[in-house]
């Protein structure tokens, strides 16, 4: 039996009606190898069999020991251990260590790997002036994502990805450096000074100090705050193969240092789709403007006009459980800044659309980013700052993947197939009488 429960000896068997010919093709975890759908073919000299899977939906392009979903009983562990467990009894940098390192730091790991973050979040001086030169109104997201890829510019002996002190190093660098570079970012958009780390205080009460400090000596930061974006982060720290973990993996493929696949990695959180959508889901939230509007709103979902943000997931079939633990989160933080007028027409909505048909049918539940927009107006973060927030919970993630794709014997650089739709074998006609 293979670790899955499949018989060892599981096979398909296929009849090529183009031929009449049968192939055997092994099953090995549950998949079939596509170079062995490749070997059917009509002759010799044709193009084996391939598959068409635009956006990859069935399609796994690596083996992996980071992180285990089960979409459909809502289930999400971090190198096995289930997320709840994690958001309630860990905190950030111990989920970022077991999700870099496989395991569980012991007393002596953590407090080296606490010290290693902390003394590597400060940036060169020369970050600063290159992100004094974005425009007032620059998106963060922009900023980050261009500031992280310049960091390869900076440590050039990143490139030797073979070293696994060198890749020990960057990964250190980028999990500390990522608050400083957001925190930046937003400081720029309002036109604030850039707050230098604070060594004395803990990761995240860092980033809310580098967020926040204005003219006093040191930021204090309500404990109950604090934890709760820890808690935020440790929810965002991975998610398996989703589009931006794909992005760091096939930039990642080609051999570049590991800055800039983050970048690319950063640059596919910015969409809508992807990290983008608890930003669309305040903008939605703020339309609908009153709940009697929920109704109108619902049937233009229906009616294919709009989307509701924040729910329905790829991989979910149903309830996200991260989006249960952020509305947890959500009453903590509530309780200190006071409730959100916007929660209202969330609960209201989430409430009417877990009873419609329509999204009862096609399994449409809350995602991680229906609520966490809320809380992070709630911290007075504008909009554009969400997606940075997703971006530095992520970072562990993307850096464990990226370090388990550079040792994987079987991983090759990214060439997907296509299926060639256009002309062939036009001649070409000169400019002169095209345009005659
Ligand atoms: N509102 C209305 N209808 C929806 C929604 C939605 N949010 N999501 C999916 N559907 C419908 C879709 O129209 C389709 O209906 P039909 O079968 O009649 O054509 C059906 O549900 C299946 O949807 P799909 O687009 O094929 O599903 P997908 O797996 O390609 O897309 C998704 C997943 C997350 C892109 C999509 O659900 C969506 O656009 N949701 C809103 C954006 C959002 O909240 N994104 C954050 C995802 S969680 C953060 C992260 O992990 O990145």
């Amino acid at each position: 039996m293979t670790d899955n429960g499949t018989p060892d000896s599981a096979s398909l068997t296929v009849r090529d009606n183009r031929t009449g010919q049968e192939y055997d093709l092994p099953i090995t975890d549950g998949t079939l190898r596509a170079g062995d759908i490749g070997k059917i073919k009509v002759s010799e000299e044709e193009p084996g069999l391939a598959v068409y899977d635009p956006g990859f939906t069935n399609t796994a392009a690596c083996r992996s020991a980071v992180t285990f979903i089960d979409g459909d009983k809502g289930i999400l562990e971090y190198r096995g251990y289930p997320i709840e467990q994690l958001a309630e009894k860990s905190c950030f940098l111990e989920v970022a260590y077991l999700l870099i390192h496989g395991e569980l730091p012991s007393k002596q790991q953590y407090d080296a790997w606490v010290h290693e973050i902390t003394y590597h979040t400060f940036v060169h001086e020369n970050v600063k002036n290159f992100m004094h030169g974005f425009r007032y109104d620059s998106h963060p997201m922009g900023m980050l994502m261009a500031s992280v890829g310049a960091l390869s510019t900076f440590y050039p002996d990143a490139g030797n990805i073979k070293d696994p002190a060198v890749r020990h190093l960057q990964i250190v660098r980028m999990i500390a450096k990522m608050p400083t570079l957001g925190a930046w970012a937003f400081r720029h958009a309002q036109g604030k000074p850039y707050v230098y780390p604070d060594n004395d205080l803990s990761y995240t009460a860092n980033f809310l100090s580098m967020l926040f400090k204005m003219s006093e000596q040191k930021f204090d930061a309500d404990e109950r705050l604090v934890r709760a974006l820890d808690v935020l982060f440790i929810l965002h720290a991975d998610h398996e193969q989703n589009c931006s973990t794909n992005a760091v993996r096939s930039v990642g493929s080609s051999q570049v240092d590991p800055y800039s696949a983050v970048a690319a990695g950063v640059a596919a959180l910015f969409g809508p789709l992807h990290g983008g959508a608890n930003e669309a889901v305040l903008k939605m939230l703020r339309r609908i403007g009153k709940k009697e509007e929920i109704p109108a709103f619902i049937e233009g979902v229906k009616n294919g006009n709009e989307r509701l943000m924040g729910f329905g997931h790829r991989v979910y079939k149903n309830y996200d459980p991260r989006a249960k633990i952020i509305k947890q989160a959500a009453d903590d933080v509530f309780e200190v800044t006071g409730v959100n007028p916007l929660l209202e027409i969330a609960l209201e909505l989430e409430k009417i659309a877990l009873e419609d048909e329509y999204f009862v049918k096609r399994k449409l539940y809350p995602n991680v980013d229906f609520y966490s927009g809320l809380i992070y107006e709630a911290f007075q973060f504008p909009p554009e700052m969400f997606t940075v927030l997703f971006a530095i919970g992520r970072a562990p993630g993307w850096l464990a993947q990226w370090l388990e794709l550079v040792q994987d014997p079987d991983q090759k650089i990214a060439r997907p197939k296509q299926i060639y739709t256009g002309d062939r074998e036009l001649t070409f006609t000169d400019s002169a009488e095209r345009w005659a």
